[in-house]
Parts: C-alpha cells; structure tokens; sequence
C-alpha cells in the first residue's frame, strides 16, 4: 500500500488489509513515496480513525518505498495518480509496471479515480478514505482468498 508521507493513507490501508486476510499467509505492508515521515507513528487522525473501527495501526512505522519492494511483492497498490507515476518511475521491467495498480479501480475499474490526500483537512476526510479503502480492500481480500 503506497502513499505519498505513509502516514495518512497508506497506514489505513495497511491495516483494513490485514484485517481481513490471513496475516500468516498473506503479506501486508505500506510505504511513502517520500521520506519526509520514515521511522514516524501514522497521522494522530489516520489512528482515531482506525481505532473507531476497531483496528489499532498504532505498530506501524513511516517507510520509504524502495525499488527492491518490486522484488517482495506481488501487487503494490497506490492511492493516487501521482504516487503512481512516482512508482513506476523506479520499475525495471514490464513485469513490475504490471505489478502497480490504483487502489480504487477495486471499486471504480478504469476511472482512474485518486484516494484523496486528507492531510490538509479535517477529521471527516479521514472517515471518506476509511470508507473508500475499506470498501477496496474487502475486493481484494476476496480475490486472495480465491488464490488469484
Ligand atoms: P499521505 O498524506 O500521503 O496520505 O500519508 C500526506 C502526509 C504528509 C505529507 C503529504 C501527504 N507531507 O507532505 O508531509
């Protein structure tokens, strides 16, 4: 799960995910395109947040993403264009490119639709990416189950 800081988005991401697979199975991680945050708790809002819908993202620390997470994992999903863009800026082949997906065509396929950045506001743009990601992630946690 890949954001931009890795410390609005992605965190609530990471941990909507791992609330609904196997963690001994499946493999759950998030990171930033940028740096500014690495080694940071999640934004105190992206916590609230989790925490009123019962999931403690309090273990997760910022990360920076690097190009050997192309190497790690079998899907890497970004919550908007411009992560995107940054993303496959470091991908080696065509089989990594492939690897990067928009985290709501989930929900929305192909309209190219960006989870959007709460940062600057206020709580209740916290609770619209809770819903939006939870929604997304409950389609991929379907499709894991399945194997594919
Ligand atoms: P995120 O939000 O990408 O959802 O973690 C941001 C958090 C911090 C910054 C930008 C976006 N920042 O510039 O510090």
């Amino acid at each position: 799960m890949v954001c931009l800081g890795n410390i609005c988005r992605s965190p609530l991401a990471e941990g909507i995910l791992k609330s609904k697979v196997n963690t001994s199975k499946v493999l759950v991680e998030s990171a930033g395109t940028g740096g500014w945050h690495v080694g940071e708790l999640p934004d105190s809002r992206s916590i609230d947040i989790a925490k009123k819908h019962g999931i403690d993202i309090t273990d997760q620390r910022g990360r920076k993403f690097s190009p050997y997470d192309f190497e790690n994992y079998d899907f890497i999903y970004v919550m908007d264009n411009s992560n995107y863009q940054d993303v496959i800026k470091l991908a080696n082949t065509h089989e990594e490119i492939e690897k990067v997906k928009l985290i709501l065509d989930e929900i929305f396929p192909n309209e190219n639709v960006d989870v959007p950045d709460p940062y600057y506001g206020g709580s209740q743009g916290f609770e619209n990416v809770f819903q939006m990601l939870d929604e997304a992630c409950e389609k991929i946690a379907e499709r894991l189950q399945l194997g594919n």
